[in-house]
């Protein structure tokens, strides 16, 4: 089952709240939310009807919590699936890059039952024929801006969520694959650490727990969790 709203505060909120009417498949969109969100508390902006805005609901089949990331893999493959005419990267743990510039916003939200993976929200916001961003986000980029067309934005979440749910129900192993798209895998790079030191690193690894492996100068290898860890782009 597909929702859509023409205006709705948050499409994840609004499944979040509303998650007992909702099965494993289904999905809501928007063409403009009030107060749509990204991670760490930022806004996401989009042009009314110029972009897809989504969530979709997932109820995992028997993912122990500690894999929930199995469900990032599954997700970001699943964009680059849909948009497989464009090169793209995927920036850890599941924003989709072109080049330096950011395509594809995802919000994974899961609870958890029994440990294991009892649902997840997957809020996704892919820039589509926007192609003058006016908030504070550093490189956001379209699809019109990458190819200098307009794409049907109702044709264009239709295949995302398809492609998606092909990958989800495929439920073949897909670690490789991803770390085989990871942008700036096995290059050095600066990085920052919460406390604002910047250093060099290789992303060599992302462990199954999600945990993204890097290798510094002096060949130590050290483990960042989500959101401690800032790309220098
Ligand atoms: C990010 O910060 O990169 C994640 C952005 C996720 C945005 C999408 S748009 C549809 C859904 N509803 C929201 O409020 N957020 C997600």
């Amino acid at each position: 089952m597909r929702l859509h709203f023409n205006e709705i505060d948050s499409t994840s909120v609004f499944l979040k709240n509303n998650v007992g009417e909702f099965n494993h498949g289904d999905w809501v969109s928007a063409d403009y939310q009030s107060a749509g969100h990204g991670q760490v508390g930022n806004g996401w902006e989009s042009e009314s009807g110029r972009n897809v805005l989504l969530s979709l609901l997932m109820n995992p089949n028997k993912i122990p919590a500690c894999e929930g990331f199995r469900i990032t893999e599954v997700v970001t493959l699943g964009i680059l699936d849909a948009l497989s005419d464009f090169d793209l990267r995927i920036k850890w743990p599941n924003d989709i890059y072109a080049g330096d510039g950011k395509l594809c916003g995802i919000l994974i939200e899961t609870g958890i039952l029994g440990g294991h993976i009892d649902k997840a929200i997957v809020g996704i916001g892919l820039n589509v024929n926007q192609t003058c961003f006016e908030s504070d986000a550093p490189n956001p980029v379209s699809l019109a801006q990458l190819s200098g067309k307009e794409f049907n934005v109702n044709e264009m979440a239709e295949r995302v969520v398809t492609m998606v749910f092909e990958r989800y129900e495929r439920g073949v192993e897909c670690h490789e694959e991803y770390l085989s798209h990871l942008y700036r895998r096995g290059e050095w790079h600066e990085f920052q650490r919460s406390d604002g030191a910047r250093f060099e690193a290789m992303i060599v690894d992302v462990e199954r727990n999600g945990l993204l492996a890097m290798k510094l100068r002096s060949g130590e290898i050290v483990h960042f969790e989500f959101k401690s860890i800032k790309y220098i782009l």
